[in-house]
């Protein structure tokens, strides 16, 4: 009988199931889209029962096309930082707070206040307290919805939910962990003395296993609903950001990778842990034990392309239904033939204000630039260029930390890096080869996959899932275009100086 393990990863704008078999190759894969509310400007909201839902879907589907195929494991991916609260009955208190959620900017000061400042608190964590973390949201209802906040007994991740739904289980791991900002990484261990010091109970959170343990099996009345059979073996999982850079390949190389998600993620594997410079970047648990991530995130990637597409790429998704392809496909044509730097407009992708390298909750998208002959080809260019140009700020803080400066090239994921004018444009402005790999387009369900496959013993180790993940495509950057790119950055990276008291 065929041996699979499944990963699956709660994204945000859908849920994505995969099937791997015993070599690493994928076998299967579907997605369910589910909806994300904003009940406010800079609020983002999800109910965790459309995830649940989505998932069971999928997972049906799945059951039917690998038919008696053995699921030796499960693997988790997901969003992080997303609060989903549950009651004394383990029933949702209120819709998830979720990681692009920008209402939290007074309880994060407050936080990074009563933890003795900034130095005390990254003395704690390692990490600064950004308002997409889940203890500033905690914070945030304990004041604003203190009826729901009293009903509270567990705070969890979003993957979480899910193993819960199937496993009864209250669980989280060491990676998504981390993106509380009530973790201390180094000892990866809950900081219960910063929960004591706001004024949060320790006993809100979960059990914390590594990525690899085995964390609970499907139960009958979850095996009912899902097809999955009864007693499959769940493991740990991680936040997407970090287990995408797992299924990449990069898990302790001191190589630099990008995921092209809703949000951009640029992240490097360590061997151990950092000192995180000022707070400026992300440092949390890898999916390996004594493995660390060191990241940034651009809030709007992918998202800020499909923000593109859905408020001024009508025409475009009109004519991808009579053709029958995608809107994207007919905005990267149009974008193809604009020219490098799309004549000078400037796009700045902080749609959902930012995190990295600029910690402004408060930013805003623009364009700049624009004259009477652009056309909406170069707009759909800036998008991306801009986009691309964040990520190299990211990139750059990043190098500031790696010693091990090995890589000259970028190994770019996620939806995003199916796109060749986007590889191009990132070839371009790094002035480095780009390069994607087996599985990559897949994100953070490739990755689940993979951790899963080390628990249910298809491999001995994550490192040794290395050898599985072979390159897909190589862009060469376009000597003439890179030193445009040098100058359209920086004049990217001086805009939102220029502009910031505007926002
Ligand atoms: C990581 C982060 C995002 C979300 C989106 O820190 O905020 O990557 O996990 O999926």
């Amino acid at each position: 009988m065929e041996k699979l393990v499944l990963g699956i990863d709660v994204g945000t704008s859908g849920c994505k199931i995969i099937a791997v078999d015993e070599a690493g190759r994928i076998k299967n894969s579907v997605r369910e889209e589910y909806p994300c509310y904003t009940p406010r400007e800079g609020w983002s909201e999800q109910d965790p029962q459309d995830w649940w839902d989505g998932v069971k879907r999928g997972l049906k589907e799945m059951r039917n096309i690998t038919g008696d195929a053995e699921i030796c494991a499960v693997g988790f991916s997901g969003q992080m930082h997303g609060m989903v609260a549950l009651d004394e009955h383990e029933q949702v208190v209120r819709r998830a707070i979720l990681w692009n959620d920008q209402r939290t900017e007074k309880q994060c000061t407050q936080i990074t206040q009563a933890a003795g400042g900034l130095d005390s608190l990254l003395q704690i964590t390692n990490n600064r307290m950004l308002t997409g973390y889940t203890a500033g949201k905690i914070l945030w209802m304990k004041e604003n919805e203190p009826e729901n906040y009293k009903k509270t007994k567990y705070i969890i991740n979003p993957k979480d939910y899910i193993r819960y739904r199937l496993s009864g289980k209250i669980l989280t791991d060491v990676s998504d962990a981390s993106g509380t900002g009530l973790f201390n990484v180094k000892k990866r261990c809950w900081a219960e003395e910063l929960m004591q010091k706001i004024g949060i109970s320790p006993d809100l959170f979960p059990e914390v296993v590594e990525s690899t343990d085995k964390a609970g099996t499907v139960t009958p009345e979850a095996a009912k609903e899902t097809g999955l059979p009864a007693g499959t073996v769940l493991c740990g999982g991680g936040g997407d950001a970090v287990i995408s850079t797992a299924g990449l390949g990069l898990v302790k190389s001191g190589r630099i990778g990008i995921t092209l998600g809703t949000s951009g993620v640029a992240a490097m594997g360590l061997q151990e842990c950092i000192q995180n410079p000022n707070g400026m970047l992300q440092v949390f648990c890898g999916n390996s034990a004594g493995a660390y991530s060191a990241m940034g995130v651009t809030l709007a990637a992918a998202g800020a392309y499909q923000w593109f597409r859905n408020s001024l790429g009508d025409a475009e998704s009109m004519r991808a239904k009579e053709l029958g392809c995608s809107a994207f496909r007919l905005l990267d044509e149009e974008a193809a033939s604009a020219h490098p730097c799309a004549d000078g407009l400037v796009f700045l992708p902080y749609l959902m204000g930012e995190r990295a390298p600029i910690n402004d909750p408060n930013a805003k998208g623009a364009f700049l630039g624009i004259t009477s002959t652009h056309k909406k080809g170069d707009f759909a260019r800036a998008v991306m260029e801009g986009v691309a140009f964040s990520l190299r700020q990211v990139y750059e803080l990043i190098q500031g930390v790696n010693t091990n400066r090995s890589s000259g090239e970028i190994v770019l994921a996620g939806g995003g890096a199916c796109s060749p004018v986007w590889r191009q444009i990132f070839a371009d402005t790094f002035g480095l080869p780009v390069r994607t790999v087996y599985g990559s387009a897949e994100g953070g369900a490739f990755g689940a996959a993979l951790v899963a496959g080390v628990t249910a013993e298809f491999w001995h180790s994550l490192e040794d899932t290395v050898k599985l993940i072979c390159t897909e495509t190589q862009t060469e950057p376009i000597a003439a275009h890179v030193p445009l790119y040098q100058s359209q950055y920086e004049k990217y990276v001086k805009f939102y100086e220029a502009l910031k008291w505007s926002f």
